[in-house]
């Protein structure tokens, strides 16, 4: 038993104006690439590379940073390949840096956890993310959207546009209950707030299951809009369809169609972003 946890292969804390690119990581212990506390980062034409049965191998964590743009790279790792953080439970309800005004596009790699995540640890909020234009081989989750009780923080204004994936065992999951804590310290009574959140344009082929769309009890999750999907399944032309509980939002054009917590919107197919 080691009381630390396994390093970053790269971390930059409390910094700004950063350019990573042109660079290949390979084999990181834990989460790859680690801005945590800056802003105006650009990460790209980055090669990430590491076992798919490598644990905690995230490829590139943005946290509690702002302005950050990933873009045109592949990923291949044990966990996540992006997933935008915020802290932890109550050691990130006390820090209180959002992740704001991210940007992730044209990233292509295979995972056995998330293709593009954002969470779980969120305490300190996660807003104005775009990531467009992805492409995930064999998949755990295409797209999981992450939080639980105790984290507290919110995660608002998300939009994933534009996803192909091939090969995925859930194509969409938005989830209050993933994640453990860090400590038993944690507050029951935080709960996430967790409030637009777009999905669209997505095709997936041979996609074991839809996925699953389920906020919390007590704090339900708002405005998620799916539009413009379609997954297909491994057995039948559409994947299983969606389990959905305590949320709200529309759905338009989607297959399979999600669920009756999703009201059928007739609009030209756009959401906006605080239904
Ligand atoms: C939502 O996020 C996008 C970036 O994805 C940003 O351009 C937009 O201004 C945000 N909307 C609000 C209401 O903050």
């Amino acid at each position: 038993y080691l009381p630390f946890t396994r390093p970053n292969l790269i971390e930059f804390k409390n910094s700004r104006s950063i350019i990573i690119s042109n660079v290949i990581f390979q084999n990181s212990p834990f989460w790859n690439i680690h801005p945590v506390y800056c802003s105006n980062v650009v990460i790209r034409y980055v090669t990430i590379l590491a076992p798919l049965d490598s644990p905690n191998t995230d490829g590139i964590d943005p946290d509690s940073s702002s302005n950050v743009c990933i873009e045109d790279s592949y990923i291949s790792t044990g966990d996540d390949l992006v997933a935008v953080k915020s802290g932890w439970d109550e050691y990130g309800i006390n820090y209180g840096r959002p992740s704001s005004g991210i940007v992730i596009r044209r990233i292509t790699g295979s995972s056995p956890f998330a293709g593009i995540a954002v969470g779980s640890e969120t305490s300190g909020g996660v807003e104005n993310v775009l990531a467009e234009d992805i492409n995930l081989y064999n998949v755990g989750v295409g797209i999981h959207v992450k939080t639980n009780i105790g984290r507290g923080g919110f995660i608002r204004n998300i939009t994933v546009s534009g996803v192909y994936m091939e090969g995925a065992r859930k194509g969409i999951k938005i989830a209050g209950d993933v994640g453990d804590h860090p400590d038993e310290n944690f507050n029951p009574n935080a709960l996430p707030v967790v409030k637009g959140i777009t999905i669209k344009n997505v095709w997936g082929v041979k996609v074991l299951d839809s996925g699953s769309i389920k906020g919390l009890k007590n704090s339900p999750f708002t405005g998620i809009c799916l539009s413009d999907i379609n997954l297909h399944g491994v057995k039948g032309p559409t994947s299983p369809p969606f389990k959905c509980s305590d949320i709200s939002g529309v759905a338009y054009q989607v297959k399979p169609w999600p669920c009756s917590e999703l009201t059928s919107s007739q609009q030209t197919g756009s959401c906006s972003t605080y239904v």
